[in-house]
């Protein structure tokens, strides 16, 4: 294609934001009737709300029966920061980063909690190579980066019989890829994301590994009330069976619930799977024969499902970052695909959410636009010399 003409098709939902992410299809405001709103959530009808939403993460994610599921403050980053502030410090650690949000855990670790921890990086498109890590450590790692799109491709390399923990960022990774629990000693979570559900409230999963350390180990530092998990040496069990820590969002609560309804009513975990799949297959069809724009992922068996990061590669390009913020513009002009520029951190490029709530036919849709886009911005380029 060398003309400039507009493709014929445009996706019927142009989000493809990465948090928050879509909603699922056929979501409407009308859904969350049922919320009960104006009541205390330590009602009878609040606490079942929240019983229910943990029982279904727990059918639909399928975590296993031994390990606590509670709905905490403060999204994934709430979940993330109180399972390191209350676990971390018994045993020596191991930080691992791929993207900015890794980048982050670390700075929690090293400048904050001024723990003595192996700092293991790896560039944007790149993971770290798990044979190196230690896991009689306690390891904290993201399962999906979510502005570099590079995943762990499988719990092979985190020894089953481990002595340390090992502490998941999986934001952007839970229920649209497969998550080893038996690897995993902390899970967390955000709603927003491949769910599409709301922002603010965060998922806390832990295997009975995690919660003997949360009765043995007291941190030498202090925890504010919003991270405290433990009473008296002793886990509090209400927070894993909806008793939360502080006072939720009951309309968030019945979103969240919406959106589990709709993932069981798909066939539930495999079902979303497949749909992240498909989606990430069709951006990556698309690309594979092009010269001009390529997977920020340097190794398939690494390329996220979820959070498809591109880059462009055509020499004639000078500023990449204004070329892709451009582009990504036009996009947005043309209602075809919101928020789809790279992070602001990341190497410059476009980050297309696949995640299970996006249709394939949407993301197929896109493509010929974001030829069409990069074209229009050459030939701007060119125009301008
Ligand atoms: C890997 C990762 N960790 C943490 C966060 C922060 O999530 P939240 O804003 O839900 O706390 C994000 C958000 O995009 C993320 O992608």
């Amino acid at each position: 294609m060398s003309d400039l003409t507009i493709p014929a098709a445009r996706p019927v939902n142009p989000r493809f934001s990465s948090g928050p992410c879509a909603k699922f299809p056929g979501y409407s405001l009308d859904m969350l009737a049922d919320a009960p709103l104006g009541r205390s959530h330590r009602a009878a009808a609040g606490r079942a709300k929240l019983k229910e939403a943990i029982e279904l993460t727990r059918e639909v994610l399928r975590v296993p029966a031994d390990y606590r599921i509670g709905i905490v403050p403060a999204s994934d980053t709430g979940a993330v920061e109180m399972a390191m502030w209350s676990l971390l410090g018994a045993r020596p650690v191991e930080m691992l980063a791929w993207e900015s949000f890794g980048e982050g855990w670390v700075t929690d670790a090293v400048k904050q909690l001024k723990l003595d921890a192996t700092v293991r990086k790896a560039p944007y498109g790149e993971i770290v190579d798990f044979a190196e890590v230690d896991f009689d450590k306690d390891v904290v790692f993201t399962w999906n980066g979510t502005t570099s799109g590079v995943r762990v491709p499988n719990g092979d390399a985190i020894s089953a019989d481990r002595a340390g923990l090992t502490i998941c960022d999986a934001t952007s990774a839970a229920f649209a890829m497969h998550l080893p629990w038996d690897r995993l000693d902390v899970v967390t979570f955000s709603w927003q994301k491949v769910l599409g559900g709301e922002a603010a409230h965060g998922m806390l999963i832990l295997s009975p590994r995690a919660v003997e350390r949360l009765e043995s180990y007291t941190p030498a530092w202090p925890l504010p009330k919003i991270f405290r998990l433990t009473k008296g040496g002793k886990l509090i069990e209400g927070i894993f069976a909806g008793e939360t820590i502080n006072t939720p969002s009951m309309l968030c609560v019945e979103d969240y619930l919406a959106a589990l309804k709709w993932a069981k009513g798909l066939g539930g975990l495999r079902a979303l799977i497949a749909r992240a799949d498909a989606n990430a297959e069709a951006v990556r069809d698309f690309i594979a024969d092009k010269d001009w724009i390529a997977d920020l992922a340097v190794d398939p068996a690494t390329a996220s499902t979820t959070s498809v990061c591109l880059k462009f590669t055509d020499p004639r390009i000078g500023d990449g970052a204004a070329f892709a913020k451009a582009v990504a513009k036009r996009l947005e002009a043309e209602g075809v695909a919101l928020d789809a520029g790279a992070y602001r951190d990341a190497p410059p490029g476009l980050r297309i959410w696949c995640g299970s709530t996006v249709e394939t036919s949407d993301v197929q849709a896109l493509m010929p636009w974001i030829e069409w886009a990069y074209r229009s911005e050459i030939a701007a380029l060119q125009a301008a010399a």
